[in-house]
């Protein structure tokens, strides 16, 4: 079990940026998209920082994930939950429920995916078989369970280079890829801390069926969906660290 948590956030989270002005952190891969805030969910402390910046400023494909995640583990993370908004493509949830991915497609391109560059010295291959950790995901079920969320078990997860949302013809090629999200922000970020040897899980937040499979405009969907994704997401958020306890 972990003993130090992370929470990597996205937009609208102001109950989990923290109290405290926040930690600048510099790393050998620059800086973290925002200062690392400590706050305190049940009895637990937990580190929090915002993905896009405290301003929410940051489009996924700019986003510094090897400073992020290396800046975390810096401040004694040994955990990362991560909280991603996704659209749903196949139809094993719908807008405003949440999910725990168990596996990853990545579609990006041009972003600094990895700490094993050349500057180590080293040539390493992580084993990215299981790319979440399982321990994470089985606690974060049974918080989610216990506090009477519906919270779906698994899944694929594809990471598209954003930030436009997907064409009606991409969504069909990632259901034939075999996903059920798109989103833009969980590759490189769970590769990056498997390198660094954090444990990593994904709450995926379905706020949209994505492009081609809604009746509604999207962004009518994600305005409409997203409080209730954000609620069952707190809500479990809240039973875990009170399990920890
Ligand atoms: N596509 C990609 N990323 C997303 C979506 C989507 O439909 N919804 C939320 N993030």
């Amino acid at each position: 079990m972990a003993s130090t948590y992370a929470l990597i956030i996205g937009s609208g989270w102001d109950m989990l940026a923290g109290e405290d002005s926040g930690t600048e952190v510099q790393t050998a891969w620059g800086v973290p998209s925002a200062p690392v805030h400590r706050l305190c969910l049940g009895d637990c402390h937990v580190l929090s920082m915002a993905r896009h910046g405290e301003g929410h400023t940051l489009p996924p494909h700019t986003i510094n994930y090897r400073a992020n995640v290396v800046a975390l583990k810096k401040l004694g993370a040994d955990a990362i939950i991560a909280l991603n908004t996704v659209g749903a493509v196949s139809d094993v949830r719908d807008s405003g429920q949440i999910a725990l991915p168990d596996q990853l497609l990545d579609y990006t391109w041009g972003r600094e995916h990895t700490i094993y560059d050349g500057r180590r010295g080293i040539v390493e291959h992580i084993d990215f078989t299981e790319p979440f950790s399982g321990a994470l995901r089985e606690g974060l079920l049974a918080a989610a369970r216990g506090a009477g969320i519906d919270c779906y078990d698994g899944g694929v997860y594809a990471t598209t280079q954003g930030p436009r949302l997907e064409t009606a013809a991409e969504v069909d090629r990632l259901e034939r890829d075999g996903a059920d999200y798109v989103g833009m922000t969980a590759m490189p970020e769970a590769a990056i801390a498997r390198e660094v040897g954090l444990d990593y899980a994904c709450i995926a937040m379905i706020v949209n069926r994505a492009a081609g499979r809604g009746d509604v405009p999207i962004h009518d969907d994600v305005e409409a969906s997203t409080a209730t994704a954000r609620h069952a997401t707190m809500t479990t958020l809240q039973a875990f660290f009170r399990a920890l306890q």
